[in-house]
């Protein structure tokens, strides 16, 4: 049996940092692990502008400067890159993007169908009909569009929200724009897994590490469990089981994105609780029981280090990180600023942990 496990750093490519006194507690679980991350925009209000996006790259920095003044990186954590995106809205001028490329900063840009998820009332309304402009020039200077894919429809059931995009939304999208980078992200279903692998052209998706390791049935073990819900929310086993065999079969379209997504305490534990679930203290960890318990460890570097790099176009990080098989209890909770937040699987063992 693999005790240990040394590979090249790796990324995450889709991480909530949030802003002011909690993301130093955040940025630093982050940084132990990862070389760089694709930051999501959905503050209050939302990243939509470079300058806000080079506003919130500061933010971030200092929050890491701070971490380590509080001692809470580890060595090498203080390189960690924040890539940053900005928020897609019907508004959003085609010369941003350009701005945005030349920014040299900003990687990506998020589309949030309106209404999806937390902090998406910007979001856009109608791709096809609000965006053409902006996709045409990110499709002609490769920008990669991030794409929440679910339908919003508040008739449609929500677990088939993201199978009723594929139709709606992916298949113009993609139909209208061949050859834009697109990235179907925290995909959770079969058909999402199966739509990727087929699809012709530059499309690729991040999985979780929750959506990896759970089905929905970890929504309502001995009661209703808010910190396993996100959003898209877990599926139904066989889904889980078609990730899980995308994520180790060595296809370069899927990589890791977390999807880290911190909620105070009490936000989550309420009568209408927030959607998301904070895996970025343990995330490696988390990645590794997943493909640990598939069989697949030696498919987790290629998932977790190249398939990302090599998809945006970046170098892929020349250091390494080494796990190791060693029983590691989740904490119950954690600082969040002024307040806490509750990891996933607080309390529990995992059988792998980040050494150095
Ligand atoms: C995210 C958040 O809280 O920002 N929540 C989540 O459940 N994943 C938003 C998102 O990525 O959908
Ligand atoms: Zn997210």
């Amino acid at each position: 049996m693999v005790q240990r496990l040394t590979i090249t750093r790796p990324d995450d490519w889709h991480l909530h940092l949030r802003d002011g006194p909690a993301l130093a507690h955040v940025v630093a679980h982050s940084a132990r692990q990862f070389g760089r991350a694709i930051v999501m925009p959905n503050l209050n209000p939302p990243v939509t502008r470079v300058a806000e996006a080079a506003a919130y790259r500061q933010r971030i920095q200092q929050g890491l400067h701070l971490a380590e003044q509080r001692g809470d990186l580890g060595k090498d954590a203080a390189g960690f890159e924040p890539l940053m995106t900005l928020y897609l809205t019907d508004n959003t001028p085609a010369d941003e993007i350009r701005r945005a490329v030349e920014s040299g900063f900003v990687y990506a840009v998020k589309l949030y169908p309106a209404g999806a998820t937390t902090n998406s009332d910007a979001g856009v309304t109608d791709l096809l009909g609000r965006c053409r402009a902006v996709l045409e020039v990110m499709q002609e200077l490769g920008m990669p569009l991030l794409v929440h894919g679910e339908v919003t429809d508040p008739d449609t059931d929500l677990f088939d929200r993201e199978a009723l995009f594929i139709d709606r939304v992916m298949l113009p999208l993609r139909r209208a724009f061949p050859a834009l980078k697109v990235v179907f992200e925290h995909i959770t279903t079969r058909e999402g897994a199966h739509y990727v692998r087929d699809a012709d052209g530059p499309v690729a998706a991040t999985i979780t590490a929750h959506h990896l390791l759970y089905n929905r049935n970890a929504l309502f073990t001995g009661g209703l469990q808010p910190h396993w819900y996100c959003l898209p929310v877990l599926k139904r086993e066989s889904h889980r089981e078609a990730l899980v065999e995308a994520a180790t079969s060595g296809n370069p379209r899927f990589f890791l994105g977390t999807d880290s997504a911190p909620h105070a305490r009490g936000a989550k534990e309420q009568a209408c609780g927030c959607a998301g679930c904070y895996t970025a203290l343990h995330a490696m960890a988390l990645y590794a029981q997943a493909f640990d318990r598939a069989g697949k460890l030696e498919a987790l570097e290629a998932f977790a280090s190249w398939h990302g790099p090599d998809f945006y176009g970046l170098p892929r990080n020349t250091d390494t990180i080494t796990l190791e098989r060693a029983e590691m209890t989740v904490p119950n909770e954690l600082p969040f600023g002024d307040d806490t937040v509750v990891p996933l699987a607080a309390g529990e063992a995992l059988d792998w942990r980040v050494v150095g």
